[in-house]
């Protein structure tokens, strides 16, 4: 018996010395150890050993575990610091390798904002923008849609308390400068809005861009000579419009605009649902009731007014199908636009 234990003993402080690896320490420990290891096997053949000899094998049996155990360890500690510096070795990075940056590139909606003020700076006009948590005052009451207005039931919005909510419309940033500045007012007001929309083409944030001309002797015709050279910008030069009547609260008359289908010029297409038209924008002659509650003289001034989507622009121009598209940064999506 203690020769067999001695031959165990022997073996397994060979292969401690052999192996090359933590994982096979490991294996060795399992082997010989372990609940049915060789060593551990030993004790159960204790019963075969004659009563007066157990203590004496038993003491031997323990020394025998300790000495691969010990064994065990102190390679283990070696060979763990031999892989962790060749793991460092390996994972180590050349800090002082030349850079190739992947190049970056500008969002469809930046892309298309800039765009649209480029072509509206081109006819005069300026750029403001405005805050993004807006007072009721401007949102609504200025624009002529006091409490309890219906046309606020179309814009369900998110309130931040009684008197400011997430702005609804960039119109808000009329008000905001009309009751500032007293005309000539041409100033073009992109920004982001809210509200409680949500489907392909909504959703509860999105980016508007507003228009609004103050002077002397505005007309409707004005608005459309306006609109007409934004299309045509924008889409092509074979771009048309069409003004149909509407209504808004902040203008009278007030008009939604139609423009030829990109995708297909007007021919009739999946995009524009076969009639050759895609509404984009709202628009109209400022409400003379809006001009006074803005301190702006409205037998003196007259203006025009106009809205729209620039996401809704950025899926038409694109042939973009869904505007969440424009909201995840999958860099697949965003790669395309550059
Ligand atoms: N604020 C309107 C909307 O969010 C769009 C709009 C319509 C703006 C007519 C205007 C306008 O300035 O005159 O639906």
């Amino acid at each position: 018996m203690t020769e067999k234990l001695d031959n165990i003993k022997n073996a397994a402080l060979a292969s401690v010395a052999e192996a090359s690896t933590t994982a096979q320490l490991a294996a060795i420990r399992v082997k010989y150890l372990g609940k049915s290891g060789e060593i551990s096997l030993i004790m159960r053949d204790m019963a075969n050993v004659p009563k007066e000899e157990r203590p004496a094998l038993g003491k031997l049996v323990n020394e025998a575990k300790g000495e691969v155990e010990t064994a065990l360890e102190s390679k283990f500690a070696a060979l763990e610091e031999e892989e962790k510096s060749a793991r460092l070795k390996a994972e180590a990075i050349d800090i002082t390798l030349p850079v190739t940056p992947a190049n970056g590139g500008l969002h469809p909606l930046t892309l298309v904002r800039r765009q649209l003020i480029d072509i509206f700076a081109g006819m005069g006009f300026s750029v403001a923008e405005g805050p993004e948590i807006e007072s009721d005052l401007y949102n609504f009451q200025l624009l002529n849609i006091p409490k309890d207005h219906p046309s606020r039931d179309m814009q369900d919005t998110f309130y931040v308390n009684d008197n400011f909510v997430l702005r609804t419309q960039t119109s808000a940033m009329q008000a905001r400068i009309m009751t500032k500045t007293q005309p000539p007012i041409r100033v073009v007001i992109p920004g982001k809005v809210y509200r409680s929309d949500d489907d392909a083409s909504h959703s509860p944030i999105f980016n508007q861009f507003e228009g609004l001309a103050v002077d002397e002797h505005i007309t409707m015709g004005d608005l459309q000579g306006c609109l007409t050279t934004f299309a045509k910008k924008i889409f092509s030069e074979d771009t048309k419009i069409r003004l149909r009547p509407s209504y808004f609260p902040f203008t009278e008359p007030s008009v939604e605009v139609d423009v030829t289908c990109s995708m297909c010029h007007g021919k009739g297409c999946r995009v524009c649902k076969g009639t050759g038209w895609v509404e984009i924008l709202g628009a109209g002659i400022v409400n003379p009731a809006v001009l006074e509650m803005c301190g702006i003289d409205s037998k003196k001034y007259s203006g025009f007014a106009f809205g729209f989507g620039i996401d809704r622009i950025a899926m038409i121009k694109y042939g973009i199908p869904n505007i969440k598209l424009l909201y995840e940064n999958d860099m697949r999506f965003l790669a395309q636009f550059n």
